[in-house]
């Protein structure tokens, strides 16, 4: 299926590898790295391109390719500005994560793709369940999601932050879908 989303100010696609410098400059932020699990700090140019070259193997791989959706942001005036992912966790279940450019916070940008790409799981995927994790002191996260339909599941536990080195404590929410 096409993994093409168009909103009223966004356009969701794969990653360009002509964006990488851009995506590493924008990625390389504490500020980010410490909101999500898998992001190191500081993001380097070698980073990106092992993360972009397992990406593609991954996606050569018949088993894999299902397991990873990824999602390129661009805003029609600024070009590249952060990245949306579902994440299979079992056969029931994909989990959402997200990050947009610090320069690019406080315009609805991640509220606006996690819905569109909440609408396009349920539409091209059949999607029913969605998880997401928040850690507890990223208010704008739980804010993202909230206002995207997700609930809390009353499950609080901890993961582990590569960009902080540490387990940090988080909150569980999942979406159930519109129909
Ligand atoms: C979290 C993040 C994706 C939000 O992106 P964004 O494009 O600014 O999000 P939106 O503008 O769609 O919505 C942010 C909401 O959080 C609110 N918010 C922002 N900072 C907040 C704070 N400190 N306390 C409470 N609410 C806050 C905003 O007011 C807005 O809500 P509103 O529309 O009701 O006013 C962005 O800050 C980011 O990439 N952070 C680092 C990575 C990250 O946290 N990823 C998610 C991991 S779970």
């Amino acid at each position: 299926m096409p993994l093409q989303i168009e909103t009223s100010r966004l356009s969701l696609a794969p990653f360009d590898p002509s964006d990488i410098n851009r995506f590493v400059d924008l990625a390389n932020d504490r500020q980010i790295a410490k909101m999500v699990m898998s992001l190191p700090h500081p993001y380097t140019n070698k980073h990106a391109r092992n993360w972009l070259a397992q990406q593609q193997s991954d996606n050569d791989n018949t088993d894999l390719h299902e397991n990873l959706y990824l999602f390129a942001i661009k805003d029609s005036d600024s070009g590249f500005i952060g990245m949306i992912s579902l994440n299979r966790v079992n056969n029931a279940i994909f989990e959402l994560g997200y990050w947009i450019g610090r320069d690019f916070w406080g315009k609805g940008f991640a509220s606006e793709a996690t819905k569109a790409v909440l609408q396009w799981a349920e539409e091209q995927l059949g999607i029913k369940a969605i998880c997401a994790g928040y850690f507890a002191d990223n208010p704008a996260s739980a804010r993202v999601l909230e206002k995207s339909g997700f609930l809390r599941t009353g499950v609080k536990t901890t993961r582990y932050s590569k960009g902080r080195g540490e387990n940090v404590s988080s909150i569980d929410m999942v979406w159930l879908g519109e129909t």
